[in-house]
Parts: structure tokens; sequence; C-alpha cells
């Protein structure tokens, strides 16, 4: 059995990316593996001034072995490009790290990762982030704000604002871009966009 243990670095030097990317494709740390595609890993350079951190691969995601690129995917870079933000230029992951769904006729709905799945996938969050080193981490949503600060944040409250961590980690929480994708009414999304945009050009600013 392969694990996140596995990791082998060269002697003397640390773990890159890559080797924490191949390692991850075979982690068990939780029951999330078993019906997913793949570990969708997070991407972007190991050099990043910028992290942003999502909930869970969604349905695309989990096909794609990449995060961000489904309809939450849409929004995000499209707020990202309005705030001048690179995607090229910042690491994007999530707090877990395999799809949760429950299958609906030919469907797969997603379904929130619990507690303790998010805490056993906060090893490889960890590790990023550790190799990383960037100057301001985005926690999309609460489940990543959990997974970063290590209990539960009030998003709407605190969103637009800066906690600074015990290690001196600069976390940024905003809402999910989700979040925007299941308001029905056009205004209201219209709205929750522009929030969201002003969120990103406040991380522009902060980086
Ligand atoms: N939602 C997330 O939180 N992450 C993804 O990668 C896609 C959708
Ligand atoms: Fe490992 Fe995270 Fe996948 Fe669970 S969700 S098996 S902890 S990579």
């Amino acid at each position: 059995r392969r694990g996140s243990d596995d990791i082998e670095p060269t002697p003397g030097e640390k773990a890159s990316i890559g080797d924490l990317r191949e390692a991850a494709k075979a982690c068990r740390r939780c029951p999330l593996w078993r019906n997913a595609t793949q570990t969708v890993f997070g991407e972007g350079p190991d050099s990043a001034e910028l992290v942003f951190v999502g909930e869970q691969p969604g349905d695309q995601e989990d096909l794609a072995g990449k995060p961000f690129v489904g309809p939450a995917g849409r929004i995000f870079d499209a707020t990202l490009e309005d705030a001048d933000i690179e995607r090229q230029k910042v690491y994007v992951t999530n707090a877990v790290k395999h799809f949760k769904f429950e299958p609906r006729g030919k469907r797969r709905i997603h379904s929130k990762p619990n507690a303790g799945e998010v805490q056993a996938c906060r090893w490889w969050l960890d590790s990023e982030l550790d190799l990383i080193k960037p100057n301001l981490v985005v926690a999309l949503g609460a489940t990543a704000a959990q997974s970063l600060l290590g209990k539960a944040v009030p998003v709407t409250k605190m969103r637009g604002e800066v906690i600074e961590r015990e290690d001196g980690l600069r976390i940024f929480i905003t809402i999910h871009p989700s979040f925007i994708l299941r308001i029905r009414e056009q205004e209201d999304k219209q709205a929750e966009r522009e929030r969201f945009l002003k969120d990103m050009r406040k991380v522009k600013r902060l980086m």
C-alpha cells in the first residue's frame, strides 16, 4: 500500500510539489479515494505568491484531474481576469482532493466533505503551503477557511478580512464561487458577482 509517507525526495532536498502530487495519487488517508476517478492535486507555480484554496473538486474536475475547470471555475477565472490577477501565476488547490458525491441517476451530485475528511486531507494542503510559502492565501468558502484556520469561520460575516495565523501565514476570507452559481435571482446574482470581484481586487492589492 502506497501512501503519503512514501514521498522520497533526493537526499538533502525537500520534496517538490511534483513529488507531493505523485504521492497524493495513492493517498488512502480517508475513504474518499474509493469512488472518485482520481486525486485532483493543486496546480500552479511552486513559487506562487498567492494561493487559492477551494473546497473539493467537482464532477468536471474529477474527470479532468485539474482544480476549478467546471462551472465554478469559469466564474473564478472570469473574476480573476477582471481583477487583473493572472491564473497562470497563482497556485490553485482544494481543501479536499477527491470528489465526494451521491449518485442520482446518471448524475453525480456534490456532497459536502465532513470534518474528518477535511482533517485527513489537511496534511496535503499543509504540505503544499509549506513548500510554496505564499505571501497570501485566499480561502474560498467555509470548508477552505475551516481547513486553513482549524476552526469554523462565519464566511459571509468575515469576507474581505485577513486573518493571520500563529505561523504568520495570512488568510484572506471570501465566499466560494459556487455560492454565486446557486443564486437564482439575476439581480442578486449580479450583486454577488460584484462583491466577489471587489474581494478579488482587494486580494490583488494585498499580494
Ligand atoms: N469547487 C471547488 O471547491 N474546487 C474545485 O476545484 C471545483 C469546484
Ligand atoms: Fe487522501 Fe484527501 Fe483523497 Fe482523502 S480526500 S483520500 S485525504 S487525498
